[in-house]
């Protein structure tokens, strides 16, 4: 599909105002998204893991109104929040096309997290999903429900990607592939898609153990991040990277080769953090515990034959993610040899989800 078909072409305008409730989950990416282009169109592309207890819950009730310009306003965890309307008003702005009822309606947003605010965990991914698809329930409504499930999907996917690019891949589970490449046929840059293939047993219920390293807020942001790809030395060969990496991990989670996905996946990880090393400016975004466990989980792989391994996102706190029939032995082992380097003990248990869902 392209840009083109999203265009909302013609809507019952009679409708003075409701609300719709949904809660969409935060994604971890195994294969990343580092670098992009204008209109949110990623440099490579990349494939996640959904989760289930990481998510964000927004209702929106919208009123009919005359003026000519959006309307919001935000309420996080109950308290007005104007720091927030910033970057809602630039998603209003990338979506407005698309979305022709925007100007029509005063919004009253009101959303809050499963996960504590100041965790170091994005919301960015859970939260404009959540945004998107509240949206898209507005526009089902507005075409009298003659919106396919497929299509009410992959727009919410796509404006959610024009919120913030990793959320396009929080609609849906257990693991979606954002980014057009050569493994995923029916892939794309628009939207994110649901892994196609019969994913193996080994894969079934993966768990994620969220480490908290570091709960400040994120010391490098994702506008700013992705800009450092940017006439980056490595860039080309990394976005080439992604492509591989993607074909590779799409052969482990169909034959169920634990192994080698520990290594793509650690691999992925510390490349995204080399990239961020090696560019002008620099940064270094791990802390030293963060460093301290990532040598525990090999020291612990090396003793025990396991398949946990580790992932990363743009900051300190560190994913520890492992098969299900693992979990007792992993929790032990975090419980007494990682918990001491996470802030004040914090860590999240979640695992491996469906996707979004209405309330
Ligand atoms: C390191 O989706 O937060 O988590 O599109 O600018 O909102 P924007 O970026 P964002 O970037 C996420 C980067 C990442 C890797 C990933 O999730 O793939």
């Amino acid at each position: 599909m392209k840009a083109y078909d999203f265009i909302l072409k013609s809507y019952d305008n009679t409708i003075e105002g409701g609300s719709v409730t949904w809660e969409s989950p935060s994604n971890i990416a195994l294969v990343k998204y580092w670098g992009k282009r204008k209109n949110q169109i990623p440099e490579n592309p990349s494939i996640s893991f959904t989760l289930t207890e990481c998510k964000t819950i927004t209702e929106v009730t919208f009123t009919k109104k005359q003026s000519d310009d959006f309307s919001f306003e935000v309420y996080f965890e109950n308290q007005l929040e104007d720091a927030f309307k910033p970057k809602i008003k630039t998603f209003f702005e990338r979506i407005d096309l698309y979305v022709p009822f925007l100007k029509d309606f005063h919004f009253k947003i009101t959303t809050s997290n499963t996960f504590p605010h100041s965790s170091g965990i994005a919301s960015s991914a859970s939260g404009m999903s959540a945004i998107a698809l509240c949206l898209m329930d507005m526009e089902r409504l507005f075409s009298q429900n003659e919106i396919s499930e497929d299509y009410f999907k992959r727009k919410a996917s796509f404006l959610a990607r024009l919120g913030s690019g990793s959320a396009c891949r929080s609609i849906e589970g257990e693991l979606v592939v954002w980014g057009k490449n050569k493994s995923f046929k029916d892939s794309s840059d628009l939207y994110g898609v649901k892994f196609n293939q019969p994913l193996h047993d080994n894969f079934k219920n993966y768990q994620d153990a969220i480490l908290l390293v570091d709960k400040g807020e994120k010391q490098v942001s994702s506008t700013v991040g992705h800009n450092l790809m940017l006439g980056h030395p490595f860039a080309q060969k990394r976005f080439e990277q992604a492509h591989e990496n993607i074909e590779y991990l799409k052969n482990c989670l169909i034959s169920g080769d634990v192994k080698s996905f520990v290594k793509i996946v650690e691999s992925e990880a510390l490349t995204l953090h080399a990239m961020m090393m090696t560019s002008n400016p620099y940064f270094i975004l791990m802390k030293p515990n963060t460093l301290e466990i990532i040598n525990k989980i090999w020291a612990f792989r090396a003793e025990t034959n396991s398949g946990l391994c580790f992932t990363l996102d743009a900051g300190a706190n560190v994913h520890l993610l492992f098969p299900k029939a693992e979990e007792s032995k992993v929790y032990e082992f975090i419980n007494s040899q990682l918990v001491a380097y996470c802030e004040n003990g914090h860590y999240i248990c979640d695992s491996i989800g469906l996707g979004a869902a209405k309330i």
